[in-house]
Order: structure tokens, then C-alpha cells, then sequence
């Protein structure tokens, strides 16, 4: 199957297994490794893109879901890594190996683009379906909460 969609602003074009997920897509075909696998099970968060503005686990979504559609990847979040969130990520050191970084950045600018200043608990809540094993979580709390501030 053949299925078009955009992605990170240029269209393309693959042709794959309907039921390839995403996630295989972009780092296999499309060679944009920002993303990462985790735990291919919806259960880390590290695999998270947006669909047509939304979060979505890349690992779960099956390519024939986005055609038509606009997907994002962190290459795509911004032209030079100056999205607020990135920005704000830069302020507080947030990453430590780094590897579920992406993910977590991805979610963290469709929250605040959802919900502008989010209170303490909506970020938790909103960011609880992901796992840093290196336990960033409270500069990540801080972080998001500095960018919600345009306190970058
Ligand atoms: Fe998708 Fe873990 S790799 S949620
Ligand atoms: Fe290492 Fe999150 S920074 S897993």
C-alpha cells in the first residue's frame, strides 16, 4: 500500500504494510532517528510524535492511519530549536541521557499549545504516560512550567 502524508512540513510518499507502525516509518524509511522506540507498547512515551497537531504514540499508529494527514516529529517541532519548549528545556538542563527527551518535549508543546498555562497537576497528569529512567521529571515539570511563564 502506498500512503501519502506530510511530514515536518514536505509531503511524501511510502509504500509498506498498511499496518506498519508509524514509528517503524519514520526511523526506518524516512532515516529521522529524533524519534525513538521504547517499549513499542504504548507504556514509555518515547516514540511520540504529533498527528495533525495532537500527540499520538508513533509505536501504535499504523501507517495507513496518517494518510492525508500532517505528522511531526522533533526535527519538525521547529526550524532551529527555538520552539518555547525547547528553549525552556535548554534553561533548566532538563535532559540526562537524553533518550526519552523527544517524546517528552513532543508532549510538552501539545499541552501548553492545548492549554497555555496548565496548573501543576494537568502537567502531571498530562505528562504521566511517559518514563524517564533517569528521573528528569522535576526539571521537566519546571521547564514546562517555565515555557507556560514565556519565562524562557
Ligand atoms: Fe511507543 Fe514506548 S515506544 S510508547
Ligand atoms: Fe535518560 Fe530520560 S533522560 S531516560
Amino acid at each position: 500500500m502506498t500512503v501519502t502524508f506530510r511530514i515536518n512540513g514536505a509531503e511524501t510518499q511510502v509504500s509498506e504494510s498498511p499496518d506498519t507502525p508509524l514509528l517503524w516509518i519514520i526511523r526506518e524509511h524516512l532515516k529521522l532517528t529524533g524519534t525513538k522506540f521504547g517499549c513499542g507498547a504504548g507504556q514509555c512515551g518515547a516514540c511520540m510524535v504529533h498527528i495533525d497537531g495532537s500527540r499520538a504514540f508513533s509505536c501504535l499508529t499504523p501507517l495507513a492511519y496518517v494518510a492525508g494527514k500532517t505528522v511531526t516529529t522533533i526535527e519538525g517541532l521547529s526550524r532551529d530549536s527555538t520552539h518555547p519548549v525547547q528553549k525552556a528545556w535548554l534553561a533548566e538542563s532538563v535532559p540526562q541521557c537524553g533518550y526519552c527527551q523527544s517524546g517528552q518535549i513532543m508532549s510538552a508543546a501539545d499541552l501548553l499549545a492545548q492549554t497555555p498555562k496548565p496548573s501543576r497537576e494537568a502537567i502531571i497528569e498530562h505528562m504521566s504516560v511517559h518514563i524517564c529512567r533517569c528521573g528528569t521529571y522535576p526539571r521537566i515539570l519546571r521547564a514546562i512550567e517555565r515555557a507556560s511563564q514565556g519565562d524562557e
